[in-house]
């Protein structure tokens, strides 16, 4: 059985993704960079492998599940288990407003945030279930999928009035609550991590350092005994639902 605790990153081979998995990395977990694109994927993980961290590249396009099961398969033979799963993938389309969002676009966001991430959430959990003392999820949701701040003028982002994305992350912050209720016994803690404002490709590189935007998730996946599950939380603390 593999020592160290091992660590899934889906969606790693950039951005907040990647920046996780180093951090996971250099906690002294194994890295599994989770990416859709081979050559990406091995020249992010190689690129922490420079760093002199564990890290090793793993194909997993979350809307395949041909993909999932795949690596699954690679991870039970190769590792035996997961102690990590980080559902970091995802994607920013259909940014109109409610009355014009695009059908096809709209299913294709779902699709990726939503489905992939219950999706690879059940494929895992068999190897979850075998980490000691107990595994940790984290859903990387958003500030946009929080009611409570979508639906007060005050809000920093209040300005935002589109249905895809939004919408996306709040039924993420859901299947984070009922994967949590499900799994409570088990010592299995899920929460979701909103990364905050973060400068990648998907907001076109505005916003908080990378390192900024990893920590809320590194927290989370962290956790010790005492620590939540079944909560939303940014790196400061809680975020309301
Ligand atoms: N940046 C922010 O301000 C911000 C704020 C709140 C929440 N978030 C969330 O943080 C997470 C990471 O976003 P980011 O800002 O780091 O964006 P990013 O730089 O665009 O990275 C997104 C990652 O998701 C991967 N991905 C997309 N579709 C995939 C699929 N079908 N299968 C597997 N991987 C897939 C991308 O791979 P490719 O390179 O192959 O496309 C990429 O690695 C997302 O869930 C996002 O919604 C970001």
């Amino acid at each position: 059985m593999h020592d160290k605790q091992v660590a899934l990153v889906t969606g790693a081979n950039k951005g907040i993704g990647l920046e996780t998995a180093r951090q996971l990395a250099r906690r002294g977990m194994t890295a599994l960079v989770g990416a859709r694109a081979p050559e990406r994927g091995e020249e992010a993980a190689q690129r922490l492998r420079a760093e002199g961290l564990d890290a090793r590249f793993v194909r997993l396009d979350v809307t395949e599940p041909a993909s999932i099961a795949e690596a699954a398969r690679w991870i039970e033979t190769n590792l035996g288990r997961l102690d990590v799963l980080v559902n970091n993938a995802g994607v920013l389309i259909g940014t109109t407003k409610p009355s014009e969002t695009n059908l096809d676009e709209l299913r294709s966001l779902f699709q990726v945030n939503v489905f992939g991430t219950i999706a690879v959430t059940q494929a895992m959990l068999p190897l979850l279930r075998r980490a000691r003392p107990a595994a940790r999820i984290v859903n990387v949701s958003s500030g946009t999928g929080s009611l409570t701040q979508s639906s007060d003028p005050r809000w920093e982002h209040a300005r935002i009035n589109v249905l895809a994305y939004p919408a996306a992350k709040a039924a993420l912050n859901m299947a984070t609550v009922q994967f949590a209720k499900e799994l409570r016994e088990t010592g299995i803690k899920v929460n979701a991590a909103d990364p905050g404002y973060t400068a990648t490709d998907m907001t076109r590189h505005h916003g908080q350092p990378v390192e900024e935007g990893a920590r809320a998730s590194v927290w989370l996946a962290t956790l010790d005994e005492g620590g939540p599950t079944g909560g939303f939380f940014d790196a400061k603390g809680p975020v309301p639902w």
